[in-house]
């Protein structure tokens, strides 16, 4: 079997990994052929492939971002017919038997929709948000909080020698994993996710309290969330996903405590790619790891139209579909568990 590997929107910590696993398994356990598609989906439409052989994927594990690059083409903009059409082309002229579809909601959506349509495919999830449904995790994730609470960790020093509120805006697009992650393992006094309605006069006196008591507050905020009512945007073209740039929540912010909180000095510090850049932690090198070994057993075993999925630790393939239909956002439970305690 030749199998092809892409890699397609934002890239994460573990892609590389993923690869890696494939690849080894792949070729030893069951005497697979491997080749890259480069840049994600415009790789496969446009035929632009590398050679991918064991020799090229051992020493990826610790490496972050993704050989293969990365784009957020959607094959399927023109139309679903039109786009199987033109994958199908390209994997018959390149011999290609199946894909490997390393990626999110969208990556893993056209993933879906090929699936349907009889193209051979396979995923494995990856996103820093953590927001796929129908896995506990995706890799890339655990690296992210933890350049997040790393970053929040400096700025709290900087922050209480100034007296300063600093605030944090974090990624993680309609789902506040990231910044309720980060938050928690920050000891942040105030953490606003896309999932809520911010109170934006509790989060003045949470600030005015601790200035009272002689600290530094320090609020993460998701890019997602709702300051003004609505995600803040940049001005910029929406991508092939549709999806708007966002950015801004954390300045929105500013504005909205510097009116409530006479005298306040605040900093706005935007994370942003930091999160997705750097080697992956341990638990990312090993999720992605085991992800990629599961998807090369879907594959061998024709258990196609998957995923690899984390259940509790046992890691499982479940339909593409129920993977891409919903997003996984943070639950009113999750919320719930930090409510009414003054960190
Ligand atoms: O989905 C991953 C993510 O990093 C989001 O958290 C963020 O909103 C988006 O991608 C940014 O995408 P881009 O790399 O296109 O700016």
């Amino acid at each position: 079997m030749r199998v092809g590997i892409l890699t397609g929107g934002g890239d994460c910590p573990g892609l590389n990994a993923v690869i890696r696993a494939a690849v080894l398994a792949g070729t030893q356990r069951h005497g697979m052929e491997f080749v890259g598609f480069l840049d994600g989906w415009r790789g496969v439409l446009d035929g632009d492939t590398v050679p991918l052989d064991e020799d090229t994927v051992r020493p990826l594990l610790t490496i972050g971002g993704t050989i293969l690059g990365s784009s957020r083409t959607n094959p399927l903009a023109d139309g679903v017919d039109d786009g199987v059409a033109r994958v199908r082309k390209q994997l018959t002229a390149l011999e290609v038997d199946a894909l490997l579809a390393i990626g999110g909601e969208d990556t893993l959506g056209v993933a879906t929709a090929l699936h349907a349509a009889g193209v051979p495919v396979v995923g494995a999830p990856k996103t820093i948000d953590d927001d796929l449904s129908a896995t506990d995790a995706t890799f890339g994730f655990d690296t992210a909080v933890q350049t997040a609470v790393d970053a929040c960790d400096r700025l709290a020093t900087t922050g209480a020698s100034h007296h300063r509120a600093m605030i944090v805006e974090v990624m993680g697009r309609h789902a506040g994993w990231i910044a309720l992650h980060t938050g928690m393992a920050a000891g942040a006094h105030v953490t606003i996710l896309p999932e809520e309605d911010p109170d934006l006069d509790a989060v003045a006196d949470v600030t005015r309290s601790v200035l009272a008591r002689g600290q530094a507050p320090l609020i993460v905020v998701s890019e997602g969330a709702k300051v003004h009512g609505e995600e803040a945007a940049k001005n910029a073209p929406r991508d092939a996903f549709g999806h708007a740039q966002l950015g801004g929540a954390g300045d929105a912010l500013e504005h909205e405590l510097l009116a409530r909180v006479p005298g306040l000095s605040t900093r706005v510090t935007v994370l942003g790619h930091l999160l997705r850049g750097g080697t992956p932690s341990a638990a990312d090198r090993i999720l992605a790891t085991r992800f990629g070994l599961s998807a090369i057993e879907a594959l061998a075993s024709g258990n196609l139209g998957t995923m690899a999925s984390l259940h509790g630790v046992e890691v499982h393939q479940v339909p593409l579909a129920e993977a891409t239909g919903v997003l996984r956002t943070v639950p009113d439970a999750r919320r719930a568990e930090t409510a009414g305690v003054r960190w």
